[in-house]
């Protein structure tokens, strides 16, 4: 534990840019920003590692919703806890990573309270682009120990997210998955959850390198949606779900030139 917590932050932050035309576009600035005072139940991360998702992108470019100028980008850190309101609080100089998203609180097909997402908005009002971050004690996970805090830091948001839509969808071993655009970040993580579950996965893409990559982390096989073109093996005849996170009209383009894909579905499961 340091001796004496810091009082500041540098945190990247949204900064609407003043342009006379549009399109609205945000600037990504490094600003200095003061620690708040914990309260009751609140603990002080330092941040060790944080990955950017795709929605850290559409912010710059103002094309995502409820997007506040000043707030700090980031959905997805892991660190250590460093301080706590508490002095006796377990998770002192535990590593932790920060749940990504609030209002979910045990119902896959929530949120049952006002739904945020970390980074850019004011629901929460913080981000993990900072070298520390207030948040409450219920609202960060101890990391595992095999994980370091680079490859904990990859999973929360994209894998929360993935796990939310194979829920939904009640995969279990033995079922017959399509995720389309394996390439994407929460694909690549639904694979490897299916995978582990026993699913019989396929995949499509836009890269054969990704299809193979995908066959390596267990798929059985995958589509160029590219050309609608077959790789890697035969298209199941059969297949229980889809989880779509691509173009919407994508898995059904596979479909029509594989077979009648829609009518056999049990469920589909958007991202
Ligand atoms: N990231 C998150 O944490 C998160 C959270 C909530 C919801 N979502 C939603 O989940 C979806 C995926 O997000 P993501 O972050 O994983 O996106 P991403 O990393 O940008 O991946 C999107 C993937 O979609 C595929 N794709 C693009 N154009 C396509 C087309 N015309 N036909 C078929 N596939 C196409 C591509 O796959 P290939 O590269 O294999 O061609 C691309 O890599 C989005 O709708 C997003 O809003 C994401």
């Amino acid at each position: 534990m340091p001796t004496s917590l810091p009082r500041t932050t540098k945190a990247l932050v949204l900064e609407k840019l003043t342009r006379a035309r549009p399109p609205l576009l945000y600037d990504a600035a490094v600003r200095e920003q003061s620690i708040p005072t914990l309260e009751p139940g609140q603990v002080l991360v330092k941040i060790g590692a944080v990955s950017f998702n795709r929605r850290d992108f559409w912010m710059r470019r103002g094309l995502y919703p409820r997007i506040v100028d000043g707030s700090t980008f980031g959905s997805d850190g892991a660190g250590t806890v460093i301080a706590a309101a508490d002095p006796a609080d377990p998770l002192l100089a535990q590593r932790v990573f920060l749940t990504p998203m609030r209002g979910l609180e045990s119902d896959p097909t929530g949120p049952e309270s006002e739904f945020g997402i970390l980074g850019g908005g004011s629901v929460p009002p913080i981000g993990t682009f900072a070298e520390y971050v207030v948040v409450p004690r219920i609202e960060v996970i101890p990391t595992p120990t095999h994980l370091t805090d680079e490859q904990i830091a990859a999973w929360p948001l994209g894998g929360l997210t993935a796990w939310r839509a194979i829920a939904l969808a009640q995969i279990s071993r033995g079922d017959i998955v399509l995720i389309t655009g394996i390439g994407g970040g929460v694909a690549i993580l639904a694979l490897q959850i299916c995978v582990a579950m026993g699913a019989l996965v396929y995949v499509t893409s836009g890269n054969q390198q990704k299809i193979d990559k995908a066959v390596a982390l267990g798929a059985k096989g995958g589509l160029l949606y590219t050309q609608g073109g077959q790789s890697q093996s035969e298209a199941p005849k059969k297949r229980d779900t889809v989880a779509s996170g691509g173009a919407a009209d994508s898995w059904a383009t596979t479909s029509r030139e594989h077979g009648e894909l829609k009518d056999k579905l049990r469920c589909s499961a958007r991202f």
